[in-house]
Formats: C-alpha cells, sequence, structure tokens
C-alpha cells in the first residue's frame, strides 16, 4: 500500500487502503455516517465501495446533481437541511465520493455543518486524485467565479483506488491527465519523461503515476501551506489556461473546453514564453508542445478571441495589484514565478501554437 501519514489529510492508496478506513471508522465511534454522491457517482462508484468497506452500518447517502454548475450555495443549503433532518450532529462523519466538485463541496459543506464535522474524500476521477483530494482547500463557485466562496482544511483522510476510473470518460481521464503532466514539468523531468508514454485509454498500471503526482503536489502544499511562492508553480499553465477556459464558456458558439484540455493549451503557450523570456530549451519546448499535441486537440483562435482572453486575465485570481503574474519554466522541473510578460509575446505565443 502507498501512503502519506501526516497529521492531517493522510492519503492512502492501493488495495489495502479500505481496511485501513474499516479500522479508522471502527476507531472513531462515530454517531452516524453520511455518503455524499453526485448523480454518476451514486451509480458507478458507491456499489464497489459498499463492496470495499465492511465496516459501515446504516450509511446514510446523500445526493446532489453532478456537473460544476452545481458547485453552488443552493446545494450546500440542501445538503446542510439533508444533515440536520436525518439527525447529524459534531460526532458524524461525511464521507465524499466522486470527482472535484463532489469532494470540493462535500469538504465545504462539512467543513461548516455545526462549526465543522469530520470529513474523508474518496476521489473517483484522476482530477480529483492527483489534485483536488490534495491540499485542503474546499469551496464552491460564486454565480460564475470559481471557488469564490470556500475554506481550507484537510479531511481525515483520503482514500485512493484506480478501479474507479474504469466507468470515466476518456476526455475526464485526459483533462485530469493534464494535471500530471503539469507536475512533471514544474517538479521532475524522471516523471514528465516516464508520462510521455501515457495513454489514457488504458488505466491499468496507472497507480506508480498517480501516486508520484499526489507526492509531488503534497509536498508543494506542505512546504508552502500559505501559498507565498512555491505553491504558486501548481498554477504553471493555468494563467493563461483560466482566460481561455472561460472565454469557451462565455462564448456559447465555441466548443467547451474541460480544465485540463486548456490547461494543456496554457502549458503550450507558457513553455514557448519560457523559451523566449527564461531561456528554456527550445528543443524541450518543441518536445514538450509535440506530446501535447499528440494527446489533445489543437483548438484555433483568431485574432479578435486572442485580445479577448488577454482581457481576461485581469480576472486571474492569482493577480495582484493589477500585474499578471506567470509561471513559467527555467528547464523541466525547475519554475520561475511571478514572472511579468508583454502582451505581445502572448500573441506571439498563440502563433506558435497555431503554426507547431
Ligand atoms: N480543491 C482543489 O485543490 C482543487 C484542485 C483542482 C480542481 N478542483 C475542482 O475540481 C472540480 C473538477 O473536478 P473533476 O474534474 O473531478 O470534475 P467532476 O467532479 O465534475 O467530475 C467530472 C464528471 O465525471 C463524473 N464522474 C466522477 N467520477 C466518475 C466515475 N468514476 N465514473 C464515471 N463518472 C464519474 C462526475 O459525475 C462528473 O460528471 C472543479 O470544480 C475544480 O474547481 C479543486
Ligand atoms: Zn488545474
Amino acid at each position: 500500500m502507498k501512503k502519506i501519514e501526516q497529521e492531517t489529510g493522510s492519503i492512502y492508496m492501493g488495495e489495502n487502503c479500505w481496511q485501513i478506513l474499516d479500522g479508522f471508522i471502527s476507531e472513531k465511534h462515530y454517531s452516524n455516517i453520511f455518503i455524499l454522491t453526485d448523480t454518476n457517482t451514486h451509480t458507478h462508484c458507491l456499489p464497489h465501495f459498499l463492496k470495499k468497506v465492511t465496516n459501515i452500518n446504516s450509511p446514510i447517502i446523500l445526493e446532489m446533481k453532478n456537473g460544476e454548475e452545481n458547485k453552488n450555495i443552493d446545494t450546500c443549503a440542501k445538503l446542510w437541511k439533508d444533515l440536520s433532518d436525518k439527525k447529524a450532529d459534531r460526532k458524524s462523519l461525511l464521507i465524499n465520493i466522486g470527482g472535484g466538485v463532489v469532494t470540493d463541496l462535500g469538504g465545504f459543506v462539512a467543513c461548516t455543518f455545526r462549526r465543522g464535522i469530520d470529513f474523508i474524500n474518496v476521489p473517483t476521477t484522476l482530477l480529483a486524485m492527483v489534485d483536488a483530494s490534495v491540499g485542503g482547500k474546499n469551496g464552491i463557485d460564486l454565480g460564475s467565479l470559481k471557488n469564490q466562496i470556500g475554506i481550507i482544511q484537510s479531511p481525515v483522510c483520503v482514500i485512493v483506488d484506480s478501479q474507479f476510473l474504469k466507468t470515466l470518460p476518456i476526455e475526464e481521464i485526459n483533462s485530469g491527465a493534464a494535471e500530471m503532466y503539469k507536475h512533471g514539468l514544474i517538479a521532475s523531468e524522471v516523471y514528465w519523461n516516464t508520462l510521455k508514454d501515457f495513454n489514457a485509454s488504458s488505466t491499468e498500471n496507472i497507480d506508480d503515476l498517480i501516486w508520484e503526482s499526489i507526492l509531488i503536489k503534497n509536498k508543494v502544499v506542505t512546504e508552502d501551506p500559505s501559498e507565498k511562492g512555491l505553491r504558486k508553480t501548481l498554477n504553471f499553465g493555468h494563467t493563461l489556461g483560466h482566460a481561455i477556459e472561460s472565454f469557451c464558456i462565455e462564448n456559447s458558439n465555441r466548443k467547451r473546453l474541460l480544465h485540463g484540455e486548456a490547461i494543456v493549451i496554457g502549458m503550450i503557450l507558457a513553455v514557448f514564453i519560457s523559451s523566449k523570456n527564461n531561456g528554456f530549451d527550445k528543443n524541450n519546448a518543441a518536445e514538450i508542445t509535440k506530446t501535447f499535441l499528440e494527446k489533445y486537440t489543437k483548438v484555433s483562435f483568431e485574432r479578435p478571441e486572442i485580445e479577448e482572453i488577454i482581457n481576461l486575465l485581469i480576472y486571474d485570481k492569482k493577480n495582484s495589484h493589477g500585474k499578471i503574474n506567470f509561471v513559467l519554466l527555467n528547464s523541466i522541473g525547475n519554475c520561475a514565478i511571478d514572472c511579468h510578460v508583454e502582451n505581445n509575446l502572448i500573441f506571439e505565443a498563440f502563433d506558435y501554437y497555431k503554426n507547431f
């Protein structure tokens, strides 16, 4: 079994992780146990969970509708009411079974119900396994503004079982894999090189790859819990990636991109900008771009659209005092944070992406 044991938010992966969960539950003597799923994880993931865990007697199942559009205060209000109606008290446990939407929202509901009850995350998407479940950020959206309301608190533990990925659509696997590539580029050339052969259509033998990502993210967030420096490196590819994601949501004629699909474009642009601004090796930039374009479809942007995307950058949550801060690469596995980038170079980067 793979494990990271720490004061809060211990993470377990592999066959025996379910025994750990069983042991944990019997030790804690919870007054009652609630399980939160979304529409899809209720069907695809809850049966596997209930088969694996033997120590939960008559859990109370709560369900939310799937999708980012439901990661809001209305869903929380309904769940707080459900918890209250079903006699949850301060010694109750909430187990979140789902992707990042369920773990983010369920964590927030647990942290706020009666000033906080224990919660456990069981991530069922690749993105939630390698990213959303690590680092203790819980929260919800405010209208179209993502993750505006929230709280930082780790779950009592995280249980990672890649068996859940068997029913996850391939686009969602690819979207989560983007964050794994990001972890390689910002922290480990060896990991990046291993990932180049990753094939999203087969998730057999994926545990080691997932675990490496979890280790990288966990190391970054434990070394810089308050986001003063190192944690900002997790934003690599996200400055332009978020703007592209928002642009596609706001323009109904555009195909909506999954988060990871937008981040891949952001990473290609950032790699080019790194080669111009930070002396990042041009051959490496080309090799990274080629790797991504073999796995993710190219998206085209016209000049006025790029202007709109650049205008959206000022809304990026990582900006401060009106300055746009980029994370760039000095080399694979070595980042520079708070880099200032001129708009001209952003246009050049879009040209590079278009003509590659
Ligand atoms: N807290 C953090 O640090 C952090 C980090 C990254 C992302 N996030 C958040 O995570 C969210 C995105 O998470 P996501 O990509 O997991 O999306 P998601 O939770 O919306 O899941 C994607 C889709 O897959 C379905 N699904 C989940 N597991 C399944 C399975 N095993 N089989 C079949 N279908 C399944 C879901 O119902 C959903 O329709 C965003 O809200 C983002 O803000 C949080
Ligand atoms: Zn991301």
